[in-house]
């Protein structure tokens, strides 16, 4: 056990190369892994290779991976199907302006998955995807504001970044998630709304869940006062094989959606009601959906392959691993004495150091942020790379071995943390 080095101490000792790295990386941009997301101190380890459950960095050292790229990975890394069918067609072209098969049958499969998803549009992130579907709300009130939930994330786009920290911005108005507040903003904001973007789960809010019935008054307020409802699922459409929305009969006009879909490829996708959506087609609307590398046919065959792969089965497997891996959580830390909540929803779970309650949502912001850093240390060092958050996801890449392995792995974590003398000083 870790108890007289602290967790930094051991994760620069075991990470040499990675800090050179990440040095050499700093002379030429700011950030080296160019997420700001990604980014903690004392620096990102550098990955020399992903496959299946597994990231291995420079230094080799081997991590179970539980963060599947912001919850984008749901078959892992290198996964067969999709390595087979993107080498296939990169033989045959990356990209050209023009139809392409892999995207109408990426497009089908969506529309058979989805419920309130008549037509749907692809291009290359759920940034993208915001952008597009705003536009869309644009074109369909006239109207230019939206509404979005205080730390709710929609995407890098300047205006929705600081929504995530919970302000309000030149083109959007901010309310608190899943309250009776936030759906009288939309009466009382209505008149300059042209949609409201909530998400399914707050992802950044550690998986919050609205109580039962809020998308309903979400809904009818929109259409009282004409606005665009939007349902943010590019985290939540995990959850079941319609999403979020098939699970809670939730009936947005518009649907981000984004990582799972690429099959672990750039893309982003705005899927709708077809009045809303037409908008889009240039002989009839008049919302411009555009970008050089929109629907291109190497994140459209990985996506295709990838949701081929992911029926209901297993989604209910890797729910069901999730289940075990929080259950087990609970269960070691009420066994050292170390206070901990979590949260899950499907394969999603999250945790926390102190009692979030139900619905809590914190954004960028929250109270116990140096335990959760410390324990993202401690994780790392115990050869898990769960996201820096303290959340994670299980992936269909992964096997009953592979779970108990996460669960011993989680539970020396958790005693390294209550190891590290600066976390006796302060629970
Ligand atoms: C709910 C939600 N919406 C949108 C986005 C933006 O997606 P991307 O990072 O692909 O631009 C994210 C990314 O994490 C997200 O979690």
């Amino acid at each position: 056990m870790l108890n007289s080095i602290s967790l930094e101490s051991t994760y620069i000792a075991r990470t040499p190369q990675s800090a050179a790295f990440e040095a050499r990386g700093l002379a030429s941009l700011p950030i080296t892994s160019s997420r700001g997301i990604s980014f903690h101190p004392p620096y990102p380890v550098t990955v020399a290779r992903a496959e299946g459950p597994f990231l291995h960095d420079i230094d080799g050292n081997r991590y179970i991976d539980l963060g599947s790229n912001f919850f984008s990975m749901i078959h892992g890394y290198a996964f067969r199907p999709v390595i087979e069918a993107v080498t296939a067609q990169l033989e045959r072209g990356s990209v050209w302006s023009a139809n392409n098969a892999p995207q109408v049958d990426l497009a089908e499969q969506i529309v058979a998955r989805v419920p309130s998803v008549e037509r749907v549009l692809f291009n290359n992130s759920g940034t993208e995807a915001f952008n597009l579907a705003i536009n869309i709300c644009r074109g369909a009130t006239g109207r230019y504001k939206f509404l979005m939930a205080e730390g709710g994330y929609h995407g890098s786009m300047y205006d929705t970044s600081l929504g995530s920290k919970g302000l309000a911005g030149p083109s959007h108005f901010v309310a608190p998630y899943g309250t009776d507040a936030f759906v009288a903003a939309i009466r009382a904001h209505g008149p300059e709304l042209a949609g409201v973007f909530v998400e399914g789960i707050m992802g950044s809010g550690g998986f919050a869940e609205a109580e039962a019935g809020f998308f309903d008054k979400v809904k009818a307020a929109c259409a009282a006062v004409g606005a665009v409802f939007v349902l943010d699922e590019v985290i939540s459409l995990r959850v079941s094989d319609g999403g979020y929305q098939k699970l809670m009969g939730i009936d947005p006009d518009l649907t981000m959606m984004g990582k799972i879909i690429g099959g672990g490829f750039p893309i982003g996708g705005v899927g709708g009601k077809r009045a809303l959506m037409d908008l889009t087609n240039p002989t009839r609307g008049t919302v411009l959906a555009s970008g050089t590398f929109s629907g291109n046919p190497l994140s459209m065959v990985a996506g295709g392959v990838s949701m081929r792969h992911l029926g209901q089965a297993e989604i209910d497997r890797i729910g069901g691993w999730a289940a075990r891996i929080e259950a087990a959580i609970k269960h070691k830390a009420a066994a050292i004495g170390l206070p901990v909540w979590t949260r899950r929803v499907g394969s999603l779970v999250s945790w926390f150091f102190f009692d979030p309650g139900p619905g809590c949502v914190f954004g960028a912001t929250r109270p116990d942020l140096e335990m959760v850093k410390r324990h993202h240390m401690a994780m790392l060092v115990s050869g898990l790379f769960p996201t820096p958050r303290a959340a994670l996801a299980t992936s269909t890449a992964m096997s009953d071995p592979v779970v108990e392995e996460i669960i011993a792995r989680f539970g020396a974590s958790l005693d390294a943390l209550l190891a590290d003398p600066a976390t006796e000083t302060r629970i």
